[in-house]
């Protein structure tokens, strides 16, 4: 059993506070570098309406019951287990993953957020570099092969998460997503309008949403699965450790169906802008790195009023990578400390091996990649072991614990007044989701 801390645990200021605290979570690099690329990619419209299905019976389901983990314990990831069955529980271990997963997932999102703040830096102070391919190219082998540059900025951005952090909950984490999501909003509203303007938004709208059945394949519905999953922040015991810090009397289920919807908007948003500006100018798609980094600035400087586009972009990726990130570091700090241990002295143990992970991930680019083991560099490795074995596995013992575990909690009842709901809700928790994350478990080994 835990030994818990003397001082009173730490809660939200509202449920409103929570609200943006999870979307903040949720709402992350995947919206806008991974999400559009696969919906269009897979045959726009259908994909689209599959992973809406996905949302609503596999990452619906597994929020909910993290969320419901985390409010009846009051207690962090790997604990809350052990509280609600009041014994050493074995369940415990999908909390230990998850714990896990947030320090090799934080390890590499810092790298990639070094790069975020290093754009945002560059498209204030040096747009010119964005005029043509080669000094885009230049300067994100700049940040990537100048290890003290990318470890510089690398530090900024784990230093600015750890001081929201070390705030504490409601004066640091809720406070900064109260202010950061109304104004990513406002940013998303503003460069869609821009977007709506362009050549290239009818292009964007038919890549996706047209409905396109040749492009949709088992592998795409694979991949909705996953995305749905990983867009939710699902499966690494950030929403238990949230939920622990939720008013006992906060109905649960409204509250979730927000931040599902928010972030799929936002995803779908993100889609609308980016790919209104790749058709405007006949550019190629891409994803990831390559699309925020290379294609985009680029386009920014081929389009009218690229750069006040390019500041207000890499800013809308700057607050979507923090309030994600914050997320991660809660999920160690809240179990050291329920451990007894202080918040600030747990900040500062994780702050070392966040660092060193860090840097381990940051050395993986460059013209000499250090520690290649079978091909993957370290940062590979950090991303190919949270996403594809820690996450499906403890996502998997968070929605069993809560569909077959909890009984005497009668969480179903709890949850859903109608009972319609209630038996729709319980057939993708005991049978949809945990089907579908062996299915996306299976596809990560295979
Ligand atoms: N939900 C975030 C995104 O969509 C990613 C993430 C996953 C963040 C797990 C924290 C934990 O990008």
């Amino acid at each position: 059993m835990p030994r818990s801390s003397k001082a009173p645990r730490a809660a939200w200021n509202s449920q409103f506070g929570f609200l943006m605290s999870a979307a903040g979570s949720a709402v992350g690099l995947g919206n806008i570098w991974k999400f559009p690329y696969i919906a269009g990619m897979n045959g726009g419209g259908f994909f689209v309406l599959f992973y809406l299905v996905c949302i609503f019976l596999v990452a619906l389901p597994v929020m909910i019951a993290e969320i419901f983990i985390g409010q009846t314990s009051k207690s962090n990831a790997v604990h809350a287990f052990c509280q609600i069955e009041g014994r050493k529980s074995w369940w415990r271990l999908g909390g230990i993953l998850g714990v896990l997963a947030t320090v090799l997932i934080m390890s590499f999102y810092s790298a990639v957020g070094g790069w975020i703040f290093f754009f945002l830096h560059q498209s204030i102070s040096n747009f010119a570099a964005f005029s043509s391919l080669d000094g885009v190219e230049k300067l994100f082998s700049q940040i990537t092969d100048r290890f003290e540059l990318g470890l510089a900025y690398q530090a900024v951005f784990i230093l600015t998460s750890f001081s929201i952090v070390a705030g504490g909950v409601s004066s640091g984490i809720e406070r900064l997503n109260k202010m950061l999501i109304p104004a990513l909003v406002m940013i998303i509203l503003l460069l869609l309008g821009y977007a709506s303007q362009l050549p290239g938004f009818a292009k964007a709208w038919q890549f996706m949403f047209d409905f396109d059945l040749t492009h949709f394949s088992t592998t795409g519905m694979l991949e909705a699965v996953g995305h749905s999953f990983f867009t939710v922040s699902a499966g690494v015991g950030i929403m238990i450790t949230y939920g622990s810090y939720l008013q006992s009397d906060a109905k649960i289920a409204p509250i979730a169906g927000v931040i599902v919807v928010v972030d799929t908007l936002i995803a779908l948003a993100s889609g609308m802008i980016i790919f209104s500006i790749v058709f405007s100018q006949n550019a190629a798609i891409s994803s990831g790195p390559t699309l925020i980094f290379k294609t985009l600035p680029l386009l920014f400087s081929q389009i009218q009023m690229g750069q006040a586009v390019a500041i207000l972009f890499f800013m809308l990726v700057t607050f979507t990578a923090l309030t994600s990130s914050v997320s991660l570091v809660e999920v160690p700090v809240a179990y050291l400390v329920d451990k007894g241990i202080s918040r600030n002295t747990s900040l500062g143990i994780l702050l070392v091996v966040v660092s060193l992970l860090g840097t381990l991930c940051s050395l993986s680019f460059g013209s000499v990649s250090l520690f290649v083991w079978f091909g993957h560099t370290f940062f590979d490795w950090c991303d190919l072991l949270s996403s594809r074995v820690l996450l499906p596995v403890s996502g998997l013992l968070f929605v069993c614990f809560f569909g077959y575990k909890m009984d005497s909690h009668r969480p179903f009842e709890q949850i859903y007044r109608s009972i319609w709901v209630r038996r729709l809700m319980k057939f993708a928790t005991c049978i949809v989701a945990p089907v579908a994350i062996i299915a996306i478990g299976m596809m990560g080994i295979i």
